[in-house]
């Protein structure tokens, strides 16, 4: 099948190749665009069965037409999340959406783990003063992590890795989910609703999706309810928070540490050099300017095992539907 890959990158086309070229039988034509797929670019995937995106293509209702229009029947999302894909109006248009929804847990988790150290060990910072030959300690004091409460919103793949990292650290687990899981019960985890888990914890990972339940989930309201110097940390999606409303309480210093992985407008500034320009996002800017605040730009999922792992579930995703085998895909 002939595909359109939108917003491809070097390592997109290393692993999608190779995850291509493994195949035994008929191989896929790939067809890579480092453009995102918008409704500007939708013609790229004239004559191709299938566009393949990630988690900033704005596949909204318009550019799904379009697709539907120029002949594509699949949309092969390299990504879990698919919020940003207007599934009503991709069923409308007999579209079907697939996507990876197990590639690597431990990639995000682990990730989490490093920005929850980075921020309560002030390693950010240390890192810099060694290479100002500044040895001084002062402003590094940080806290153990044993003992603490860790609150995980959303315990699926990613937050049940997560959830065992931190018992691994011997830290208390309280969890809130729509699902419990049963791993984590066995384990002593706590199940309670948000109004109990904000004030008991020391640490505020979010791992759920974003949904129009999950929007702005911390907002002023959820924020006043939790620990005065809380860290909050959020490798789910930029929309779970509202960011102006994390910005007051980091000057109020009601949050104490905040580490991002995500970022509600990340669209027109992650995975790109923007080193060039002028920042044009002044919340974003605010934000960089906190000594407790430190933000990656959506790499949790950046590892060599979940890129192999994305890989060759979007091909196969591809070939299953290729050969009408529905069931084989991972659908959304
Ligand atoms: P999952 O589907 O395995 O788990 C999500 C969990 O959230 C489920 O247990 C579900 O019951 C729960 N949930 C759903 N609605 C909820 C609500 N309103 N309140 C509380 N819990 C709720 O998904 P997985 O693989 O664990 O990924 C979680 C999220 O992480 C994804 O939706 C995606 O947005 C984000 N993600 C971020 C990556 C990154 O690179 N930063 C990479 C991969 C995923």
């Amino acid at each position: 099948m002939k595909v359109a890959i939108f917003n491809s990158k070097a390592y997109d086309r290393e692993y999608l190749n190779r995850a291509n070229d493994a195949l035994k039988a008929k191989k896929h034509e790939l067809c890579f665009y480092e453009v995102p797929l918008s409704i500007n670019t939708t013609p790229l995937a004239k004559s191709c069965g299938a566009v393949c995106c990630f988690v900033n293509d704005q596949v909204d209702a318009q550019v799904i037409a379009a697709l539907a229009n120029e002949g594509v029947q699949l949309i092969a999302l390299r990504c879990a999340g698919f919020n940003q894909v207007d599934i009503t109006a991709a069923r409308e248009h007999k579209l079907t959406v697939a996507r990876v929804a197990d590639y690597s847990p431990h990639a995000v988790a682990e990730h989490t783990l490093g920005l929850i150290l980075m921020l309560n060990r002030n390693l950010h910072r240390a890192h810099n003063r060694i290479r100002e030959n500044d040895y001084s300690l002062d402003g590094l004091l940080g806290f153990d992590l044993v003992n603490k409460t860790i609150g995980i919103i959303g315990t699926g793949k990613i937050g049940l890795v997560f959830a065992n990292i931190m018992l691994g650290l011997a830290c208390k687990i309280i969890a809130h989910d729509i699902n419990p899981n049963a791993e984590l019960v066995a384990k002593g985890v706590h199940y309670t609703n948000l109004e109990t888990l904000y004030p008991s914890c020391d640490i505020i990972s979010l791992h759920c999706p974003l949904t129009t339940e999950t929007t702005h989930l911390i907002n002023t309201k959820s924020i006043e309810q939790m620990k005065d110097g809380v860290m909050l940390i959020n490798t789910g999606r930029g929309a779970l928070i509202d960011t102006p409303a994390v910005i007051g309480a980091l000057k109020s210093k009601k949050i104490g540490y905040l580490g991002l992985d995500v970022y509600e407008e990340e669209s027109a500034l992650f995975f790109e050099n923007k080193s060039n320009q002028v920042l044009q996002d002044d919340i974003f800017a605010r934000l960089l300017t906190f000594p407790n605040v430190v933000i990656t730009g959506h790499q949790a999922f950046f590892t060599r095992e979940a890129l192999t792992a994305i890989s060759t579930t979007t091909i196969s995703n591809i070939t299953h539907f290729e050969s009408g085998e529905m069931d084989k895909m991972c659908l959304v």
